[in-house]
């Protein structure tokens, strides 16, 4: 069983973005700039936006972090979204999710310049994605295939099961994992809440990729000797024994179904890192217009 290390990958990546930038700003370029909303104060997001504003201070780039209280409306927030489009110094910006319910997260999403959506997230990057046209890919999904690449990890012709169809995690990694390309050209199966008999579409793949969001779902008996396992999953649970109060669990019994994989990714320290990264590479690609 190998470890796939996320964290180790994702230092190695940053450093690479990081020399790329010294050499545009050398050759007179601008500093690439990513902005952030942040409606609110839910804990996770306020990390993940603090963890994407310091992985931009170690690429070099110029960050801009925007907050508003819980109480913005959706015409303001659409206002600022505007803004930002027009800002010809902001090369990509995120609005981080979720959004309070009185806000249409469609509507924002979909109000977003999508030549500066480097969450990949709008309907024009999606649907570019799905037909295999270069765009900005949702993060997680890439920080996958990044992994898969630097691992060496054959996935052609390999029975794949994503567990999971969200938006941003299940449906895009169905469609680069079944992509005419290298890592991808993979039998995608997806799996949700109405899969008949999960654990069995389970112990046929070769390779499970697992973003449902259920901690330690995938058991030892739900996977086939010598599988590749992703987990996606980062559910906060109470643990007293923390600092912060809870720990992140995976969507995989760590410690009973590693001693089966080829390789897998451990939570914390496999896909996370790994998802930010790929915001940065995206930013980059932004700033650099390599894709619009
Ligand atoms: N909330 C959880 N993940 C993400 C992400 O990748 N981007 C944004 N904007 N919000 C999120």
């Amino acid at each position: 069983m190998q470890l796939i290390d996320g964290k180790a990958i994702a230092a190695t990546i940053k450093k690479e973005i990081a020399e790329e930038v010294e050499k545009i700003i050398a050759q007179g370029g601008k500093q690439p700039h990513l902005a952030a909303i942040l409606v609110g104060h839910d804990g996770g997001s306020e990390t993940y936006v603090a963890n994407k504003v310091r992985a931009c201070e170690e690429c070099g780039f110029k960050s801009t972090l925007i907050r508003y209280e819980e109480d913005i409306t959706e015409e303001q927030l659409l206002a600022k979204v505007e803004e930002l489009n027009n800002d010809s110094d902001i090369d990509g910006f995120i609005v981080q999710l979720p959004l309070p319910r009185h806000i249409d997260e469609q509507k924002i999403t979909e109000a977003i310049d999508y030549r500066k959506d480097v969450d990949g997230f709008h309907p024009v990057n999606a649907g570019r994605l799905a037909i295999g046209l270069p765009c900005f890919l949702s993060a997680t999904p890439n920080g996958i295939m990044e992994l898969l690449r630097r691992y060496n990890i054959d996935t052609k012709g390999k029975k794949c099961v994503v567990l999971g169809r969200s938006n941003i995690v299940g449906k895009p990694m169905a469609s680069l994992m079944m992509q005419k390309q290298t890592p991808g050209d993979a039998t995608v199966t997806v799996c949700h809440s109405h899969t008949q008999n999960i654990a069995e579409e389970c112990r046929n793949a070769d390779i499970i990729i697992a973003a449902l969001g259920q901690p330690h779902f995938v058991k030892a008996d739900m996977v086939k000797e010598g599988a590749v396992i992703i987990d996606v999953g980062t559910t906060r649970v109470p643990d007293a024994t923390r600092k912060q109060g809870f720990r992140l669990c995976g969507d995989v019994d760590f410690e009973n179904v590693a001693p089966k994989c080829s390789y897998i990714t451990p939570v914390p320290g496999g896909v996370g890192p790994m998802t930010i990264v790929s915001l940065m590479k995206n930013t980059l690609l932004a700033a650099t217009h390599k894709i619009y």
